[in-house]
């Protein structure tokens, strides 16, 4: 890629900046809520066996192609076989539709955090606070805009690199401080272990097809692929270290963080409603901040642990919001020629453009419904849902006729013996896309009411 990218310099940079970014708002805002609606440990064990199958497998293939072509998504594809080109373009488009939304949640972090800081945790841990405050329209829309805001102030300066330090040492301590919340409500709070139990107990009576769809959709978000971006980090890696390996370091790392969220808030979740399991699967997209307050609430030095944490939320969102911004902002500057501010300014414009709808569609939008959905979960429907399958479809179409699995096999082989080759070959010709064909299929037909699974 051109030096103009003023971001990751070094290899090294941005192979460190491209794991960090796969660690966000994915596993601790995503994740929890998922597990909980759809099933607790079915939906885990779901999670965790398409992760060492679909996840694994399509991982290392992004990073091989990446690697051999040596270009980013937008390139590689087209690079190796000129039909695919509109491969890389509707992986790029991917992210366009995720950063805005990204940024609406990202707002709501800072609100958090700035609640805790000027001592409103006792308000904040009340029941309607959340949904007022997600019903009103200006304040989470100025939320949005700073944190939006912010991010384009950082890639347009091209200062990502501090961030990241900071991130960088913060992100243990926010795996620390995830952890001690758990074990603090684990121990602590009635009923909290009947949580743990419906959090890691598969109950199969539980299993549907729209276990898979979202499980799916999670681990494609979550480990940022089907978008190009690993195809980019790729690009990026040195011929001899070892894509299985990394591969299997990041999806151990992230799938972690995503577990030890999920028994932050589940267990938790799982006590205020008294043991009722019918409430958790009504729950959606506002949990952790529904939860967390009123744990924190009841927790010595709960003010002070509030602020930590969403201190540290926010820094692992904005790590993850930059990498999304980069990735769009370096496109328009490589296939549109412009320069930095021009293009930082247009994703801006854009992001805007779905973001403020996204965030208008709890309050004064509320009424606008796509596909009976709101407006922020109908565009993650349509990233998650619809266009990461169809990529990761078409991925592998391209790797199995194109670019031929062994092709993968030999990159992946530079660096010494491919373990996990059976399974993958596998994987990649047959399960993955008869697999990922009819998730897609039952999430069209779920969301347009043909078939209710
Ligand atoms: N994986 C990130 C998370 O879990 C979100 C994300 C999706 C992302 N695609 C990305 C981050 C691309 C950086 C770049 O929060």
């Amino acid at each position: 890629m051109s030096s103009k990218r003023s971001s990751f310099t070094g290899k090294i940079g941005f192979v460190l900046a491209a794991a960090g970014s796969a660690v966000g708002l994915g596993n601790i805002w995503r994740f929890p809520y998922l597990a909980a609606k759809y099933g607790g440990g079915i939906f885990l064990l779901v999670y965790i066996a398409l992760s060492v199958t679909f996840g694994f497998s399509l991982m290392v293939a992004e990073i091989a192609i990446g690697r051999k072509s040596g270009k980013s998504a937008i390139e590689a594809f087209g690079s190796l076989d000129k039909r695919f080109s509109f491969l890389g373009w509707l992986a790029a488009l991917v992210p366009v539709i995720i950063l805005p939304y990204y940024s609406v949640i990202g707002g709501w972090v800072v609100k958090y955090f700035f609640g805790f800081v000027s001592g409103s945790a006792g308000a904040m841990a009340q029941d309607s606070y959340f949904g007022n405050y997600i019903g009103s329209v200006w304040q989470p829309l100025m939320w949005f805009a700073i944190f939006i805001g912010l991010t384009a102030v950082i890639v347009l300066f091209g200062v990502e690199k501090g961030i990241e330090k900071v991130s960088k040492v913060m992100m243990p301590i926010l795996i620390l401080l995830t952890a001690f919340i758990a074990i603090y409500t684990i121990c602590s709070m009635d009923n909290a272990w009947g949580g743990v139990i419906y959090y890691i107990k598969p109950d199969f009576s539980k299993f549907s097809i729209m276990t898979v769809v979202a499980a799916t959709g999670q681990l494609f978000y979550s480990m940022s692929l089907a978008m190009g971006i690993m195809i980019t980090f790729g690009s990026y890696m040195k011929k001899d270290i070892s894509i299985e390996k990394s591969a299997k370091q990041i999806e151990i790392f992230d799938t972690g963080v995503a577990f030890l969220a999920g028994l932050m808030i589940i267990p938790a979740v799982y006590s205020f409603s008294g043991g009722d399991e019918a409430a958790l699967a009504q729950k959606g997209a506002g949990l952790m901040f529904e939860t967390l307050p009123k744990v924190f609430d009841g927790m010595p030095g709960g003010t002070i642990i509030g602020v930590a944490f969403f201190f540290m939320v926010f820094l692992a969102a904005l790590t993850s919001s930059i990498s999304l911004m980069e990735t769009i902002v370096s496109i328009f500057m490589d296939k549109f020629k412009l320069g930095r501010k021009v293009s930082c300014l247009i994703v801006l414009g854009i992001s805007v453009i779905i973001g403020v709808p996204a965030s208008l569609g709890y309050s004064a939008w509320g009424e606008v419904k796509v596909l009976g959905m709101q407006l922020l979960d109908f565009f993650d429907f349509a990233s998650n849902s619809v266009m990461m399958p169809i990529i990761a479809f078409l991925t592998c179409v391209f790797v199995t006729f194109i670019l031929k699995p062994n092709t993968v096999v030999e990159e992946i082989e530079l660096s010494g013996k491919f373990k996990w080759k059976k399974l993958y070959e596998i994987v990649i010709k047959y399960v993955a896309p008869v697999c990922i064909l009819a998730i897609l299929a039952s999430s069209v037909l779920d969301a347009f009411g043909i078939v209710k699974i």
